[in-house]
């Protein structure tokens, strides 16, 4: 598996707080197969870029050679998450911050206050820069929670979403969960990934958490979102057009 979302780098961010945390939660991967890991640590989209990206390739470097010193077979890639509101609009270095140098950006919101139409004018700027947003986490935000049409919208607009394993595993609440299981069952959703910390909050104990998914995922889908499409995102390949269908709201219970 390849792990798209991760904060792994050892204290640039609220991830790992130690080189040697990093390098247990490189090992907790492998172990649950993940052979490749991007390390997104958070970023504001109008921060000091040159300073963000030095310290994070410094990281990079260390911790790609203690992980080899351990001998933990993981490849490590450069991302970042990057946080994005008005600021967006004053920011011309978005294409610096992608993953792995490719035309793809992780990107996230805040979880108060924003509205849709905020939502969409962002991911259009974004997408006016060349860059093809990629919006982590979709189902942990009220926004969505209570629009679920939003993200059929947006998806049609060629956005592409990274769920969080831990949502579909029940590891976060009621509501993430059933909008992460909508859009992993109807195939909205592009990417699964871990979104680790530490060790303690939000492992990247992945084969665990598969264990706790909803079983009925087309087993398909589930190695495009795990496997096939993040490798097209690392070899910034061109993601072929997603097959969807319009997510709605179920309920369970
Ligand atoms: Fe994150």
């Amino acid at each position: 598996m390849i792990d798209l979302h991760s904060h792994i780098l050892p204290e640039i961010d609220d991830g790992a707080q130690s080189l040697n945390e990093a390098v247990r939660l490189c090992a907790l991967g492998r172990i649950n197969h993940i052979k490749k890991i991007v390390a997104t640590p958070h970023f504001n989209a109008i921060g000091d870029i040159d300073n963000f990206l030095k310290q994070r390739d410094d990281r990079l470097s260390v911790l790609r050679r203690e992980t080899e010193k351990n001998n933990i077979n993981t490849k490590l890639y450069a991302g970042a998450e990057v946080f994005v509101d008005d600021d967006i609009f004053y920011s011309n270095n978005l294409k610096r911050l992608t993953i792995n140098n490719s035309k793809y950006l992780l990107v996230e919101f805040s979880f108060y206050g924003l509205k849709i139409k905020h939502v969409s004018d962002y991911l259009n700027e974004i997408f006016s820069m060349g860059v093809v947003p990629i919006v982590a986490h979709p189902e942990r935000y009220e926004f969505f929670q209570n629009d679920y049409d939003a993200v059929n919208e947006f998806a049609s607009r060629g956005v592409l979403f990274q769920l969080n394993a831990g949502s579909l595993a029940s590891r976060d609440g009621r509501e993430e969960f059933e909008l992460a299981y909508e859009m992993a069952y109807k195939g909205i959703a592009s990417f699964i990934a871990t979104d680790a910390h530490s060790l303690a909050h939000r492992p990247n104990d992945i084969a665990e958490m598969l264990r706790q998914f909803p079983q009925d995922i087309n087993p398909e889908l589930m190695n495009k979102m795990l496997v096939i499409n993040p490798q097209i995102v690392l070899s910034d390949d061109d993601m072929p057009r997603i097959r969807y269908r319009r997510i709605e709201k179920r309920r369970f219970y």
